[in-house]
């Protein structure tokens, strides 16, 4: 079980990632990024790989692109389903695996919005995803997705704590109206490029006093832009695009956060 499978993480994930984005973000701007991008390749239908609680499914969905949604977590898709209903869209969003999902139709643009493909451990599921999804776009069809350059710095601080060393993040009310507090704790292994981690949540009563502690893990894995050039050349890719940020930054050496837009190309490796 990761972070995402727990139904506790999947109802209160919107709530507190509204807050971690108030004081700390990677991901400013990431609606608009998503929505031009499916605006301009998503003429023959969108999917939203690891689409989690249907943040970017949804902010597409209310302006008028046609988009399906799949996730690994059935929690998640169940959070993603009521969130449609509720608001008067009845979608396709299905549990599924990103290294092995068919769908009934193909489409001409495949969003992995914040982070989901770092959720793929190893070189081989990366591998295996990139080869699915191409199975499931158009010809020429486009990807986004992003990863996190291991930078030297963050990642020695990370080899030198365990992942009981937990610092507090954020505040937030959960989706029972409870007082909760965020701690993580996340070490990193530069053998394997995954950062292991644990949340710690506790959940409060009005006096502050601790009722309820659960803690839940989360591994996720960084990837080298190198590697990820040749992964893409391998898995037949072409590379449209390589951004820094969601406001379409540059993607110099330092930025961490690596947004790949990529197209089908009819030139795959034979290996
Ligand atoms: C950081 S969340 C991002 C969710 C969503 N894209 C968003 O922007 O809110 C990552 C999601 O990836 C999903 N995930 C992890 N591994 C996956 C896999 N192999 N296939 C499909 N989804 C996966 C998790 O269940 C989780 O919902």
């Amino acid at each position: 079980m990761d972070l995402h499978d727990f139904k506790d993480v999947a109802e209160n994930y919107d709530l507190y990632l509204d807050e971690m984005y108030k004081s700390e973000d990677n991901h400013a701007g990431f609606l608009d990024f998503y929505l031009d991008f499916a605006k301009e390749y998503g003429n023959e239908g969108v999917i939203d790989i690891a689409c989690g609680t249907g943040a970017v499914l949804l902010y597409l969905a209310e302006h008028g692109i046609y988009a399906d949604g799949t996730d690994i977590s059935e929690e998640m898709c169940s959070v993603a389903n009521e969130k449609a209903k509720g608001r008067g869209f009845d979608l396709n969003i299905f549990p599924a695996d990103m290294t092995e999902f068919i769908s009934d139709r193909k489409y001409s643009c495949a969003v992995i919005a914040r982070s989901g493909f770092m959720h793929l451990l190893t070189s081989e599921s990366q591998r295996a995803a990139l080869l699915n999804i191409r199975e499931n776009l158009v010809d020429g069809g486009m990807l986004t997705f992003n990863t996190f350059d291991p930078h030297p710095l963050f990642q020695a601080q990370q080899m030198n704590t365990k992942d009981t060393d937990y610092s507090f993040r954020l505040e937030y009310v959960n989706s029972s109206g409870q007082r909760e507090k965020i701690y993580n704790a996340i070490t990193y292994d530069p053998y394997t490029q995954i950062m292991s981690g644990n949340w710690k949540f506790e959940t409060l009563d009005d006096k502050g006093n601790i009722i309820e502690e659960r803690i839940r893990p989360l591994k996720m894995r960084q990837t080298y832009r190198q590697e990820m050039m040749y992964l893409l050349e391998l898995t037949g890719y072409e590379i449209v695009n390589v951004y820094g940020g969601y406001h379409k930054e540059s993607s110099n050496g330092s930025a961490k956060n690596v947004i790949w837009c990529v197209r089908k190309s009819d030139r795959r490796v034979k290996i």
